[in-house]
């Protein structure tokens, strides 16, 4: 997917407004392009510090070790997400862990924090936080038996990463993050800004940029901010973070869409990635989006791929009505 986005890229300066997890990013990174990268969450900054910004640093096995390293520390994680989130062993090495983590410079600091982030999330089913607390109850009640005879193979593998110590897999994953660091000898830089601002902000600095990839969250669909909102209280070190994120997945997203293109009017190339799905009405239809655009500049629309949810095939005509599509614009 990041392949194709990408190849509709120009010029020699690629803008990220929406980085996430910063996939179109690295492309843009490899393909030579220097990158500038933003999202308006810490939880994206760290990835962009890590891997967009960060050229040669790694994390060594020694990076690792050092997490475990006795401190004194608040004990965030333990005093609020234990049973829900976390059994007590698991949340006492986070809250050590996290705070040798931060007390790193950059892009150490950054590098450690997304493996921490990995790790959280390898420890999740569908790394969702929504779900595991029975799991937890059991663990604590020293069930491990029972809850493994009866959990599914994918529940299970997630109880024995709970139960077993963090080293193995910490190592593993300090090995998949190492992969995506490297050097494409441009001054790469990476912001924590809500779009509207990082325009003007940008456009008032006097910076050029070639192609701008535009990725917001979908209208109507799950806000970010609420599915990640305790790894955003686990990284930001206290409860009820705010992010305001929502102005894509609200009822007036193409106003939105509207005064972003007029805040990217001297950005030559744009490339925006959406979707619609008929039967959540998720996204925005290709077309509509795509007049929303050509208020601005000409544009091509192309679909990129079609899912068909089975039990929405009308029976009688074997017509899928169900049609999710994603989508690229690409401005001439
Ligand atoms: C669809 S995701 C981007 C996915 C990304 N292209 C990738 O490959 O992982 C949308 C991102 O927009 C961010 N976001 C939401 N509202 C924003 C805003 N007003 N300004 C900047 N970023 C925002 C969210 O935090 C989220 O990470």
């Amino acid at each position: 997917m990041a392949e194709i986005i990408a190849s509709h890229f120009q010029g020699e300066t690629l803008l990220d407004v929406f980085m996430g997890g910063g996939s179109v990013s690295l492309k843009g990174k490899k393909v030579g392009m220097r990158v500038l990268a933003n999202d308006i969450a810490y939880r994206s900054k760290i990835i962009g510090e890590a891997l967009i910004k960060n050229q040669t640093e790694k994390i060594t096995e020694e990076d690792v070790y050092s997490l475990f390293v006795f401190n004194e520390n608040a004990g965030f994680i333990q005093k609020n997400y234990v049973p829900q989130i976390f059994i007590p062993q698991v949340a006492e090495f986070l809250d050590m862990a996290f705070e040798n983590a931060r007390n790193r410079e950059s892009p150490k600091k950054e590098l450690l924090l997304l493996l921490l982030t990995k790790y959280i999330l390898s420890l999740r089913q569908y790394g969702a936080f929504q779900v595991g607390r029975q799991d937890n109850e059991m663990l604590i009640e020293n069930q491990e038996i029972e809850l493994l005879e009866m959990a599914s193979e994918s529940r299970g593998k997630k109880v024995r990463y709970n139960i077993s110590h963090p080293l193995p897999l910490l190592l593993k994953l300090k090995d998949q993050i190492n992969y995506g660091v490297f050097n494409n000898g441009k001054e790469n830089e990476v912001y924590q800004m809500d779009c509207f601002e990082l325009l003007e902000m940008l456009k008032e600095k006097g910076n050029k940029i070639d192609t701008a990839y535009f990725d917001s969250p979908y209208f109507n669909s799950t806000v970010y901010s609420a599915h990640y909102k305790i790894l955003d209280e686990i990284l930001e070190e206290k409860r009820g973070v705010e992010i305001d994120d929502k102005a894509f997945n609200v009822k007036d997203t193409l106003e939105n869409f509207e005064r972003l293109f007029s805040l990217s009017e001297w950005i030559p190339k744009w490339v925006i990635s959406m979707g619609y799905n008929p039967a959540s009405d998720a996204g925005i239809k290709g077309e509509e989006l795509l007049s929303v655009v050509q208020k601005f500049r000409d544009a091509d629309l192309y679909e990129m791929e079609h899912s068909w949810a089975i039990n929405n095939i009308a029976s009688k005509t074997g017509k899928r009505q169900s049609e999710n599509v994603e989508y690229l614009i690409v401005t001439k």
